[in-house]
């Protein structure tokens, strides 16, 4: 039974998610860990400034959600034990999840967009300061997303949510040859639609509509004949000011301002945003919000703060931000004086699959979702250190103009001497892994104390995003079966796994 269901998720992870054409199963690579002089004198375990503190090794773990917090998005003793266990391996820096900077519900993401999330927060950061004994420095990801629906039946949608017009009827009227549309019924014409053919449906409905019928109705920064989408601009500066106070407030070593994937700043940056104002546009108005919400936090929380920022190297969608565009942000970003800048790819909404009737769309479905997470079933690049070109790109940039702001780098970085390589070759400063970190928190700490041959090592097969596509407590499929009689095993709402991986005995 435990293998029918963790095979369910498995294959239910696969079957959402785009793969290459004539896909090769890459094993994963042969490699020599370090002694434990020999990580001491690596560049991965230097320590690295960063505005007022300091890393004591380049090893970071990026954000990932795990879906443990409350329904109202507080912080719960799930998610002090993922953090905590994260700590005990200590890697310089953990990025807390995507944290909404709204007062708005969400489901069991974290939020902080009110005064009463602090003391929660303020929890977190001494679980971690406690579980890592003061090595490992914290910040936290805030985001503002916009709405998203669920797919809806067929029925439901041209009953409810449609929106009939004069210019439906015409479309109907020339599609059927039938002028008698134009004065029908109302219900009349919305259960005709109901069971109209494709064909039909295709030539009276415009795109966007088709989309909220096929993929669900999700909003746009370019709606901007919608009142709060146009003031956007207007308000997100000191909503997210107000976020990054109370990050400090609750004791974070710093923020990092969520401008990557799907949501409201990586659509404003986006080279599909065509805003019809100063925000929408040539690159110059795109990064305008992003720059000025930027300025607002560090107005907010002074000039000694760590505030760093996720964005795309590519969005990897057709017309979207490619790395030219992203040079031209990460000069701008550190110019205008950002800490770090961590270099993501894809995971967007455009290209998504469609998601089933009653479920919301998943913005790493797509080709550009498999650049984000991708895995051992790839083309000939296979999925290890895909990004860094990327990355690396984006650090010459920067340096050439005289900046020396830290480059984060993720995507497959799952052994010591390809970490090391790309820090020598100063393709980043800093080597993030998620992935790897959640098949073992320990892995740097393994990697620091000579006993790389213990890593429990990441299959890239991503059944942990599965997971997360159905909102799911993220696990591992390496340990979320293993030891369940052990002492004090916390599990998933289901019963079946557990939620943390087993302790590492030295
Ligand atoms: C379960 C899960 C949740 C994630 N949540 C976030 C998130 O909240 N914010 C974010 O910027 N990236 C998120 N990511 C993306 C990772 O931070 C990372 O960029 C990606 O997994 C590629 O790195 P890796 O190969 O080291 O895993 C998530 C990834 C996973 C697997
Ligand atoms: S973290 Fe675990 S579940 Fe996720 S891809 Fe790696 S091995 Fe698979």
């Amino acid at each position: 039974m435990a293998f029918t269901f963790a095979f369910y998720l498995f294959t239910f992870a696969l079957l959402l998610m785009w793969h290459p054409a004539n896909p090769i199963r890459h094993t994963l690579p042969q490699t020599r860990w370090p002694t434990a002089d020999e990580a001491a004198q690596s560049v991965l375990f230097q320590p690295l400034k960063i505005n007022s503190i300091t890393l004591e090794s380049r090893t970071w773990v990026p954000a990932m959600v795990p879906w443990r917090a409350t329904e109202d998005g507080s912080v719960t003793r799930a998610n002090l034990d993922w953090y905590g266990r994260f700590a005990e391996g200590r890697p310089g820096a953990i990025v807390v999840e995507a944290t909404g900077v709204r007062d708005v519900a969400s489901g069991p993401l974290l939020r902080i967009g009110h005064d009463r999330y602090i003391p929660g927060l303020r929890e977190l950061v001494e679980t971690v300061r406690r579980a890592s004994d003061g090595h490992t420095r914290l910040l936290i990801q805030i985001i503002d997303f916009l709405a998203v629906k669920r797919r809806p039946e067929r029925g439901k949608f041209f009953e409810r949510f449609f929106a009939l017009t004069e210019r439906h009827r015409h479309a109907l009227a020339d599609a059927g040859r039938d002028e008698s549309w134009l004065s029908k019924g109302e219900m009349e014409v919305r259960d005709f639609l109901m069971n109209a053919p494709d064909q039909i449906i295709e030539s009276v409905l415009d795109e966007r509509e088709l989309e909220s019928l096929r993929q669900g109705y999700r909003e746009r920064v370019t709606d901007t004949h919608l009142d709060y989408i146009r003031d956007l601009p207007r308000v997100l500066p000191s909503i997210f000011a107000a976020a990054a106070a109370r990050a400090r407030e609750a004791g974070f070593d710093g923020v990092e301002l969520h401008y990557a994937h799907a949501y409201t700043m990586a659509s404003f940056l986006s080279a599909r945003n065509t805003r019809p104002d100063t925000y929408g546009g040539a690159r110059e108005n795109r990064v305008r919000l992003p720059l000025e919400v930027y300025r607002a936090v560090r107005e907010r929380v002074g000039r000694d703060y760590t505030v760093g920022v996720r964005f795309l190297g590519d969005e990897v969608i057709e017309g979207g931000n490619r790395i030219d565009d992203a040079v031209y942000f990460s000069r701008e970003f550190a110019r205008a004086g950002f800490d770090y800048l961590s270099i993501s790819k894809g995971g967007k909404f455009e290209d998504a699959k469609q998601p089933k009737v009653g479920h919301a769309v998943y913005p790493y479905t797509g080709q550009s979702g498999y650049e984000c997470m991708p895995t051992t079933l790839s083309d000939a690049r296979g999925p290890f250190a895909r990004n860094i070109p990327l990355a690396a790109a984006i650090k010459h940039a920067v340096n050439d103009d005289g900046h020396r702001t830290p480059v984060v780098a993720s995507g497959g970085l799952a052994t010591f001497e390809q970490c090391e390589e790309i820090l020598r070759r100063g393709e980043a400063d800093i080597i993030g892994a998620a992935r790897q970190s959640l098949a073992d928190p320990d892995w740097f700490l393994k990697i620091r104390s000579g006993c790389g041959e213990e890593i429990r090592r990441c299959t890239y097969t991503n059944y942990c995003e599965g997971l997360d596509q159905s909102h799911k407590q993220v696990t591992c499929k390496l340990w979320d079966r293993v030891d369940l009689d052990e002492l004090g095993v916390s599990f998933s709402d289901d019963g079946r796994r557990r939620l943390l991986a087993p302790r590492w005995e030295r």
